[in-house]
């Protein structure tokens, strides 16, 4: 009798869960349809092929025994000038949409900001190994921290941070050879920017660069932010399988990141206001935060999304740049004129780089053919459009469903010939002579989300590349390869920055 109820009620309970969904679903339907319709929306024509409509099988077999593609920016920009500037890819279990159309990019970032945040696999990835900052928060929580950090970026003294900066570069240049010996100048920069990024978050910097002291805890922290780091991007090309993952080595990694970092934050909070690194005093964003809240695990968490976002995109930007600038003589001699005619030998100030316009163009022109985020992505948090991608030639809205991604590729953007000339995959500074391309050119995103440290990254760049040029008459490098991206958090060259630099 009491099995018989127990597999009524068990029928009862499955026919009312069937039917919650139908109905739940057909709702849905209905109201894709409703913005479908008041928006214009029609079908997009443009769809990427895919071999199983249903489940996507082909996806899971991809990311679990294929070989990621060699050269993948190359390739997306190559499949948007197949398929068009946008176009989706479309499953049953789940829907994206790919554009590099500025003016879709421009509605996903800003006129139509309120309805997209950051995709839950890329907050899930990161979260569980640099726990949760303004890289993951999305709505309030968002604006708060952004709030928060916005005024610790407006204090920075810029004649204090160039002074900072020239401590480490006089480290960096110890470490290159004084007979021009070939020396791969990438992992330089990325032991630069983590010395200084430390240094003015924390007011300690981890002095990898230094040789002569053992600073193996600060080593150890290097090692394991890399580890974590990697982790993230693994998981994040994991997509919707990255729940299956677990890697106890990064677990372990972060562990001793986090313990790194609340050390510091200790060290802040008791001492309230001095610094290790007696220089440069009024540079410790950590100080500036512990001022607002005294929550370690926030302060934590905030200052490790700092060090995300500050320290791999810039070392990217010189590495990448460097790259170039090896290998097209005639641009370095420019550049090397300019700044010696403004500021001869000596280190420049912020108003001098300011004064130099080939320096700017030709970062510029690096960001811009090498973005060092150069693919990113939104989820959409309700049904909602993009302007243009439907229809037969794609000028129509494409509805986009609430929950699928809207992946943006700034690396095929960028080079738009209508924009940017018929040269557009040349690396020539001159073009920005009067070139304003609006939201056609992003490397540092626009819209609410725009980069926080946009002025802060360019101000060190711009100097530490008048450095180098005043330090080196000549920059060679012996190789003719071709710049192939390395695809981590941010972007670089796979095959290093092998060059002989003679000194002045
Ligand atoms: C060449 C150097 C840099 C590039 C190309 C760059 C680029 C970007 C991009 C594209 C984003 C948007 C990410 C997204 O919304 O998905 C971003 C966000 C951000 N960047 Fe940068 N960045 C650079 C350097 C820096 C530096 C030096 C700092 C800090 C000192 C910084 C702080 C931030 C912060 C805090 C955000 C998050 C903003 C938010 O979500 O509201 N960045 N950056």
């Amino acid at each position: 009798m009491s099995s018989l109820s127990d597999s009524r009620c068990l029928i009862l309970c499955l026919f009312s869960l069937v039917v919650t969904y139908t109905l739940r679903h057909i709702s849905h339907q209905i109201h894709q349809r409703q913005v479908s319709q008041a928006k214009g929306c029609k079908d997009a024509q443009s769809k990427a092929p895919v071999k199983d409509r249903f489940i996507g099988l082909d996806f899971i077999y991809d990311c679990l025994f294929t070989k990621p593609i060699e050269k993948y920016l190359d390739y997306t920009y190559k499949t948007f000038q197949q398929l068009g500037s946008t176009y989706v890819c479309q499953r049953w279990t789940w829907e994206a949409t790919y554009t590099c159309d500025s003016r879709n990019i421009k509605h996903i970032l800003a006129s139509g900001f309120a309805e997209f945040k950051l995709p839950r696999l890329r907050v899930n990835a990161m979260m569980g190994l640099l726990g949760s900052g303004i890289f993951t928060l999305n709505g309030h929580s968002w604006s708060h921290a952004r709030a928060v950090l916005r005024p610790c970026f407006a204090k920075q003294n810029k004649e204090d941070m160039v002074s900072m900066l020239e401590t480490h570069f006089q480290a960096l240049l110890r470490r290159i050879p004084l007979g021009g010996e070939t020396v791969d100048v990438q992992p330089l920069f990325f032991w630069l920017t983590m010395d200084f990024a430390t240094h003015f978050l924390m007011g300690h910097s981890t002095h990898v660069l230094d040789r002569a002291s053992s600073h193996a805890k600060e080593k150890q922290f290097v090692d394991d932010y890399l580890t974590c780091s990697t982790e993230i991007v693994r998981k994040m090309q994991l997509g919707p399988l990255q729940i299956f993952s677990f890697n106890f080595g990064a677990m372990r990694a972060r562990s001793r990141v986090f313990k790194y970092i609340d050390d510091f934050i200790s060290v802040s909070l008791d001492k309230e206001g001095e610094n290790d690194d007696a220089t440069n005093s009024g540079l410790n964003v950590l100080q500036g935060l512990a001022a607002l809240t005294t929550d370690r695990k926030q302060l934590r968490d905030q200052i490790l999304h700092i060090l995300v976002a500050s320290r791999d995109t810039t070392a990217c930007l010189l590495s990448n740049l460097f790259f170039v600038l090896s290998r097209k003589p005639h641009v370095y001699e420019r550049l090397r004129q300019e700044v010696l005619s403004v500021a001869g030998t000596e280190p420049a100030t912020s108003n001098q780089l300011n004064s130099m316009e080939y320096l700017k163009w030709c970062v510029q022109e690096s960001l811009r053919l090498h973005p060092v985020i150069p693919t990113n992505a939104r989820e959409a948090s309700k049904d909602t459009i993009l302007p243009y991608g439907g229809g037969k030639d794609g000028n129509s809205p494409l509805l986009i469903k609430k929950g699928s991604l809207v992946m943006y590729n700034t690396y095929a953007m960028h080079r738009d010939t209508e924009v940017f000339g018929p040269d557009a995959e040349e690396f020539v500074p001159e073009r920005w002579n009067g070139l304003r391309p609006g939201w056609g050119y992003l490397p540092f995103n626009g819209g609410p989300r725009i980069c926080i440290g946009q002025k802060f990254a360019l101000l060190e760049t711009h100097y530490l590349v008048s450095r180098m040029v005043q330090t080196f008459e000549t920059i060679k490098t012996n190789k003719d390869t071709e710049w192939v991206e390395l695809y981590a958090l941010a972007t670089t060259c796979k095959d290093g920055v092998n060059v002989s630099l003679k000194r002045a």
